[in-house]
């Protein structure tokens, strides 16, 4: 007896009934600015993935807007960094000029600034550490803001702190509202594990902690219960989207978020699931096209709405073919 078969028969058919559907506008590419000129370096961990100086940019983003993406998270490698991360908020920074440079040039790009410390500090934590090397929690959401403040007023039109702090949220809230900058959403890193799945981003980002780990901040994948809890948290503090992190091993936590919370719910393909398609693909071990169609649809399957990906730009391709 045919019965499910019935609505797989043809392609047009299961276009038709397919319960997954991508848009191009939910996509988020990310961004990896350093400083200096005529800048464009394949990054080695993510093949095709790369580090741009700022007059690089323009042609970058002029071919992220043609393919029909237009929202960018960006990343910043500053030249100098410091155990206080100094760097972050100075009004020269390397993220700060990035903003301005693009915001003058295109008005349809939306540029989300990713709110860390790790990239700016010479220990490579996420935050600012006390006397016995541990990172001081409300010394850092402080700095955080700062650098979250810094960032809208040179043009961000989202910040997305990334720090795992307790009470960032609320914090980075308040000191954008008293600016001014009521109307400038946060996207909670809500549910962020710690992971091996960031390697290959540590290398990008030049942010690999010089001792120890993320764990006494980041979570532990062991827990499914705590990611609700941590999203709850962080939308009584006013964030406006919540981000799980990562992706792929994490859908079962998206689909909880989803089902739980009344947000937009945001994931993050992270560096690590990245890297392993590109170099199984290039490798001829799986089919690259596929995988990334397979995986992709997987995680708007689970529950995503919005989606921050290496694979933009073929996602956006395979969109226009009619392949997802
Ligand atoms: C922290 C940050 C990280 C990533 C995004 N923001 C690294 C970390 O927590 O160690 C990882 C992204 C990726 O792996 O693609 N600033």
């Amino acid at each position: 007896m045919n019965r499910g078969r019935r609505l797989r028969q043809n392609e047009n058919i299961r276009n038709m009934v397919s319960e997954t559907k991508v848009n191009k506008k939910s996509l988020i590419y990310p961004l990896f600015i350093q400083e200096g000129n005529g800048i464009k370096e394949e990054i080695k961990s993510m093949p095709n993935q790369f580090r741009y100086s700022i007059d690089k940019l323009n042609f970058e983003i002029e071919n992220l807007l043609k393919k029909g993406i237009n929202n960018i998270i960006l990343f910043g490698i500053p030249d100098k960094k410091d155990c206080m991360g100094t760097g972050a908020y100075i009004e020269d920074g390397i993220i700060q000029k990035a903003l301005k440079e693009i915001k003058k040039n295109f008005k349809e790009i939306t540029c989300i600034a990713d709110v860390c410390m790790c990239e700016y500090t010479n220990h490579g934590h996420c935050g600012i550490l006390d006397e016995n090397n541990i990172v001081d929690n409300d010394k850092t959401i402080k700095v955080l803001s700062k650098i979250a403040t810094s960032y809208v007023e040179s043009g961000a039109d989202i910040i997305a702190p990334s720090d795992m702090m307790d009470g960032r949220i609320r914090e980075i809230r308040s000191a954008l509202d008293k600016k001014g900058f009521v109307n400038t959403p946060i996207i909670s890193y809500a549910v962020k594990y710690s992971s091996a799945f960031y390697g290959p981003f540590r290398e990008a980002a030049d942010s690999a902690p010089s001792f120890g780990d993320r764990k006494t901040y980041q979570m532990d994948y062991r827990n499914r219960k705590e990611a609700l809890k941590e999203a709850l948290y962080d939308i009584e503090e006013c964030a406006d989207i919540i981000m799980v992190k990562p992706a792929l091993s994490y859908l079962d936590i998206i689909r909880d978020i989803k089902n739980n919370i009344n947000l937009p719910v945001c994931a993050y393909s992270v560096s690590g699931e990245y890297s392993m398609i590109k170099i199984a693909g290039a490798n001829g071990i799986i089919d690259e096209d596929k995988i990334i169609i397979e995986t992709t649809t997987s995680m708007y399957r689970a529950g995503t709405d919005i989606l921050i990906t290496y694979f933009a730009k073929e996602i956006a391709k395979f969109i226009d073919e009619g392949k997802m």
